[in-house]
């Protein structure tokens, strides 16, 4: 047996290992607040020492008080693994079940150090996706995995594994829950409390779900979104060609905008306030140029456009430089949006122009409150200069970021007489009545032999498969179909790959079914060397509830509801999923959202086969039957045709009232 094999199936060491020091040159989690008393603290101690033997605790309890104060959590990092956690092929991992195999692998990728955000604090994104609380859960769960069979459950609570349940072969392997919280007790001090005392986490969307596959998620949704958007403006456009999109933001989400924008075709213009973000962009190609001078900056935008070329540029400075010289110039710009992090606009989230970063910086950390003006001031002059370019035909939306938001609060010209915004966002008017409405939404797959030549194989098959069933697609989708068939084409080309032989692409019930199909007959015959994991992000159709993103093209008052996400992952838990996951929390914030999602492990078997059929068609026609009756039209069209492709979907159709008649009522 391996030593990793070895290591993994050892589970928490019987013996004390050697303490650990955490390691300088990997990013660290923010210290979290001191938020507890001494009786809390003690309590967040003994919940800690459950894991351990008596014997260990004499010297456990004191190492756990100093990190609960130092850190703020108890990270147990005396029980990091000496092993390299990676996604590896799954015969690698130790394992009586290859579903449990599967899910080792998948949850090594969320922490691999190259992937994850904060590997040490067993964060994979946002700054809070966890994927454990602390190593004393990571150890367990990979140890339970190893060890369980085929007819048991892992039962995961925010990521402590309460153990092995009893089950069945159809059953899930693992159910996730994460931040799941009595409703009155979810506001953000609340996470800071109980993740404190370890009872809970934030699970993001894919962090806790152990569906992350890196970067390539967030390009390909930025090039879609884009995509869109050029239609949205110009119903005759194929692309972002001869037109420029103007935003800000070359940092973690953000910097995919570049890349994206060149991968859409068009001329991208990104301000980015750190230089260090910016050139780090620019080394690693997903910036093409970087200009200081934005005269220089903007007559090469000029020529860009002319010439129809596909490039990015950045301008190394700040957003409202760059959007009051255009105004200036009188430029016009079709596209605009904003990625600064305005979710946290006080602590370095945004930047206040006029000032250097550095400056900024320092003033941030010595004068808050005149940070803060300054930060509302520059929202104020950032929705002048958006308005001037809006009332000059630009098109801008708001990318999920809050920018709207707090725009509103520092009181800049950004809302309507009825106090609605001006603008929309991103879902309101491109991801929702275009994409999700017909079910189109994240599909991903991963190959679990890790290896290059599966994935080339799968970009391939899939590729076949959306090509015949785009010859008799309506044409309502077709270009979602065409999109998606460019990107699987360019996808080995653009190198998205970091980390697990991973690949996403957008599409509907009847194209996940079928590739998943072909995936399964793939691997039944040998084309494929090993089994295959799907899944998809919770950003999706049917598995999140999210009234400010997700849901917010609802308009029937249910996007304050979670019915949907709920019965989305009990769903898919009795129709086949190898693992499911429900999350509070993701994106927009904990609290504000309910997600959830799922794993699929196929195998070549005729089981698999039945399993995907069954679940995938739910996982895409609950959503669409939801948004269906919330009334909107795209998803009406779709759970219709939906029927007419299985009779026994018989789905609730709504009526619609004459607005006179309502107009005229006496209320
Ligand atoms: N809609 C989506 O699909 C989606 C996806 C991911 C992230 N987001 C949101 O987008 C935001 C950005 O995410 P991220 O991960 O890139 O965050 P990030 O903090 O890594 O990057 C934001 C960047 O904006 C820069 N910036 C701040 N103020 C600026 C200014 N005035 N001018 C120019 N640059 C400025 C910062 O220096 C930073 O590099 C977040 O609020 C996130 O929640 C939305």
């Amino acid at each position: 047996m391996t030593n990793l094999k070895q290591a993994i199936l050892q589970g928490i060491p019987s013996e004390l290992p050697a303490k650990k020091n955490i390691n300088p040159s990997v990013s660290h989690a923010p210290n979290r607040k001191d938020i507890l008393n001494k009786e809390e603290k003690q309590l967040a101690i003994r919940n800690a020492l459950r894991y351990f033997p008596e014997h260990m605790h004499t010297v456990l309890a004191p190492e756990f008080a100093e990190e609960l104060k130092t850190y703020g959590r108890i990270y147990m990092y005396r029980f990091m693994p000496d092993y390299e956690i990676k996604a590896r092929h799954l015969e690698d991992f130790p394992h009586k079940s290859k579903q449990a195999a599967a899910l080792q692998m998948m949850l090594s990728n969320n922490l691999d150090a190259s992937i994850a955000q904060h590997p040490e604090e067993l964060i994979t994104y946002g700054g809070n996706g966890a994927v454990f609380q602390n190593w004393a859960q990571y150890l367990l769960c990979m140890q339970y995995l190893a060890e369980m069979n085929d007819e048991q459950t892992l039962v995961l609570y925010s990521g402590h594994p309460m153990g092995l349940f009893p089950s069945h072969k159809d059953a899930p392997r693992v159910v996730v829950t994460n931040g799941m919280m009595i409703p009155n007790h979810s506001k953000p001090d609340d996470w800071e409390k109980y993740n404190a005392l370890g009872v809970t986490q934030y699970g993001q969307m894919t962090a806790g779900s152990f569906m992350y596959i890196g970067p390539q998620g967030i390009v390909h949704g930025t090039t879609i979104t884009l995509l869109n958007a050029a239609r949205k403006i110009d119903p005759k456009a194929e692309d972002l060609s001869g037109k420029i999109f103007i935003t800000s933001g070359l940092g973690g989400m953000s910097g995919a905008q570049a890349k994206a924008g060149v991968i859409a075709k068009g001329v991208c213009i990104v301000a980015e306030v750190n230089p260090k973000a910016t050139y780090k962009r620019h080394e690693q190609g997903w910036v093409d140029e970087v200009y200081k001078d934005l005269d220089e900056l903007l007559d090469r935008a000029i020529e860009a456009k002319t010439k129809k070329e596909a490039v990015s540029i950045a301008y190394d400075g700040n957003i409202v430089d760059l959007l009051e010289r255009v105004v200036e110039r009188n430029i016009h710009i079709e596209i605009g949006s904003d990625q600064t992090s305005l979710h946290n606009p006080w602590a370095g989230g945004y930047y206040p122009v006029g000032m250097s970063y550095e400056d900024a910086n320092e003033m941030m950390e010595n004068k808050p409150e005149q940070f803060k003006k300054e930060v509302q001031k520059t929202l104020v002059r950032h929705s002048n200069a958006i308005n001037t370019l809006s009332e000059r035909g630009m098109y801008f939306f708001d990318y999920g970021n809050a920018f709207l938001l707090e725009a509103s609060r520092a009181n800049a010209d950004i809302l309507k007489p009825n106090g609605d915004f001006k603008y929309p966002s991103y879902v309101q008017d491109i991801m929702g009545p275009m994409c999700f409405d017909y079910g189109f939404g994240p599909f991903r797959w991963v190959c679990a032999s890790n290896d290059a030549k599966d994935l080339v194989i799968t970009d391939r098959i899939a590729c076949e498969v959306l090509e015949e069933i785009m010859q008799h697609s309506p044409v309502e989708i077709k270009l979602q179909m065409s999109d998606n068939i460019n990107w699987i084409k360019a996808a080995g080309e653009n190198k998205m790959v970091v980390g697990s032989q991973a690949r996403i692409l957008y599409a509907d019930a009847q194209g996940r079914m079928k590739i998943a199909e072909a995936f399964n007959n793939a691997i039944a015959d040998g084309t494929l060397s090993a089994p295959v994991v799907l899944g998809r992000d919770h950003h999706d159709v049917s598995g999140t509830d999210s009234p400010y993103r997700e849901t917010s093209n609802i308009y029937d008052g249910s996007q304050f509801t979670a019915d949907m996400a709920i019965q989305n992952v009990i769903g898919d838990s009795f129709r086949g999923a190898t693992w499911v996951s429900i999350h509070n929390g993701g994106g927009v914030g904990w609290g504000e959202v309910i997600n959830g999602g799922f794993g699929m492990l196929l195998d070549g078997s005729a089981d698999a086969d039945r399993r995907l059929k069954s679940l995938l068609f739910w996982d895409v026609n609950n959503g669409i039957s939801r948004r269906s009756w919330a009334r909107n039209k795209e998803a009406n069209f779709a759970i219709k045709r939906a029927m007419k492709m299985n009779p026994d979907l018989k789905v609730t159709m709504p009526n619609t009232a004459n607005d006179s008649l309502i107009n005229s009522l006496d209320l």
